[in-house]
């Protein structure tokens, strides 16, 4: 997929061998830019929730190169648009204002919001040089802020993938006052946005890397008190840079893949607040060719060769907006995909398990040797039973056309609702008291 999304490679041990060809990686940063001294002075926000924010507790992607046929209203709370995306100037672009317009007016109509969300993988080419410095922040915020008037939008997701990291496309720019600057671009914004804006960031499993490209192991506090919420994008942890097969977007026990138990203690760890953190839910699964079958108790098996497979039918070959870059397959296959083909009715030669470790699905088609990561309706709803019991900001799922015409997925989330969070103990008693209201209805 050309513009998505991705929380790839963020492991120090995944990415040695990606590194390597990157021609950022290595290059020494002149030692001044490293010290805390050069962040700018901008009065920090309150950390007081906004009533939007407070109202934003599930929300969807929805991309403007495949927008859902309709979207489910009642069953979410906010979209991020993707994407619009910044060229050197950091005018906006990639995007259809019309369709924009239309998801807006659809969403306000609902009583819901939307934020354009800015930038993605494909989109963060100009990122570290739009916020390098006082003037060059002021004019990028300025026309975030114009944006957001001339849409009438709701609030502004910053996708920058990523800060300082050798692992996004080669040829982002990158500097190792990335993530200082990045925080003073927030600041600014906020302050032009004003409180009631949704200001958020799509992150990686890690905290932004500092100047030597390690992620932080402390986050300046000024991060908390200014951004609503920060989208811990927990996916893509399984791909051909891992040694096997694995969970895409493990809950737990992700092991040197990563997971969101794991993500969510490495943000907090860094001192950002665990009620701003949101965890981001794939859509998709990831499939992959392997060289044996996993078992009922195995899902980390070899793959056969080094070439990426197509997906489903939706996955078309990308190319990195870089010199010299190939086109190569995504692996994505989408959970409408996954209905449509049976792969958990065991049907067509698939055969479906759950590994109980990482609280996934995955599947094996033995006609054509493929191995299948995925999320489904249980484990979606672990996840959003996780984000409550860590008193977490909510859940983020990237893409909601992915889902299946039942919208099963998005139903599946819906734990972490306002309502339904608002008085967990309330629900409860729902849950015990729902079977007996129908025992006595059938009794009648
Ligand atoms: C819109 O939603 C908010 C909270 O989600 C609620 O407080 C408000 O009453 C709603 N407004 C309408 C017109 O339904
Ligand atoms: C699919 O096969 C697995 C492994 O035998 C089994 O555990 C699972 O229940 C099957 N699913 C269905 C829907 O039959
Ligand atoms: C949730 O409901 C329970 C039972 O009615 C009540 O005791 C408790 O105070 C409520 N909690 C909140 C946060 O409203």
């Amino acid at each position: 997929m050309l513009f998505s999304l991705k929380s790839v490679v963020v492991l120090t041990l995944a990415v040695t061998s990606l590194v390597s060809a990157h021609p950022h990686h290595g290059i020494p940063y002149p030692a001044h830019l490293l010290k805390d001294s050069h962040r700018p002075a901008v009065p920090a926000a309150s950390a007081v929730a906004s009533p939007v924010a407070a109202r934003t507790k599930l929300s969807a992607y929805v991309t403007d190169w495949s927008p859902p046929a309709s979207i489910a209203w009642s069953k979410l709370d906010n979209v991020y648009y993707a994407f619009g995306i910044p060229d050197q100037t950091g005018a906006l672009g990639n995007f259809d204002p019309t369709k924009l317009a239309s998801v807006v007016s659809q969403a306000h109509s609902n009583n819901k919001t939307v934020s354009l969300s800015v930038g993605g993988w494909t989109g963060s080419l100009h990122f570290s040089d739009l916020v390098s410095t006082a003037a060059s922040r002021e004019s990028f915020a300025t026309i975030l802020t114009k944006a957001v008037s001339d849409y009438n939008l709701d609030g502004i997701d910053i996708d920058w993938e990523y800060p300082n990291s050798p692992n996004g496309v080669s040829c982002n720019s990158i500097n190792s006052a990335d993530t200082t600057n990045f925080l003073s671009l927030m600041q600014l914004l906020r302050q032009k946005l004003g409180a009631n804006k949704l200001i958020t960031a799509a992150v990686a499993i890690a905290p932004f890397f500092d100047g030597s490209q390690e992620p932080s192991s402390y986050l300046d506090p000024a991060w908390g008190t200014t951004v609503d919420y920060l989208n811990v994008m927990v996916y893509d942890l399984a791909g051909m840079w891992n040694p096997t097969t694995g969970s895409n977007s493990a809950l737990a026990n992700g092991g040197d893949f990563g997971s969101v138990a794991q993500a969510i203690s490495q943000w907090t760890d860094a001192g950002f607040p665990a009620s701003k953190l949101v965890v981001g839910c794939p859509f998709y699964g990831f499939l992959a060719a392997v060289s044996q079958p996993p078992t009922a108790t195995n899902e980390k098996v070899p793959f056969s060769g080094t070439t990426q497979i197509q997906g489903d039918q939706y996955d078309e070959q990308g190319t990195d907006p870089c010199p010299g870059a190939t086109p190569a397959f995504s692996g994505e296959y989408q959970y409408r995909s996954i209905v449509a083909d049976g792969i958990q009715a065991n049907q067509s030669g698939w055969t479906t398990w759950w590994d109980s470790k990482t609280s996934t699905p995955y599947a094996y088609n033995t006609n054509k040797k493929t191995f299948l990561t995925f999320d489904n309706p249980q484990s979606l709803k672990l996840k959003a039973d996780y984000v409550n019991k860590k008193k977490l900001g909510g859940l983020m799922m990237w893409s909601l056309e992915m889902d299946d015409a039942q919208n099963s997925l998005l139903t599946a989330m819906q734990g972490v609702r306002n309502l339904i969070e608002i008085n967990r103990s309330f629900v409860t008693i729902l849950d015990v008291c729902t079977p007996e209201k129908e025992h006595v209805n059938a009794v009648r």
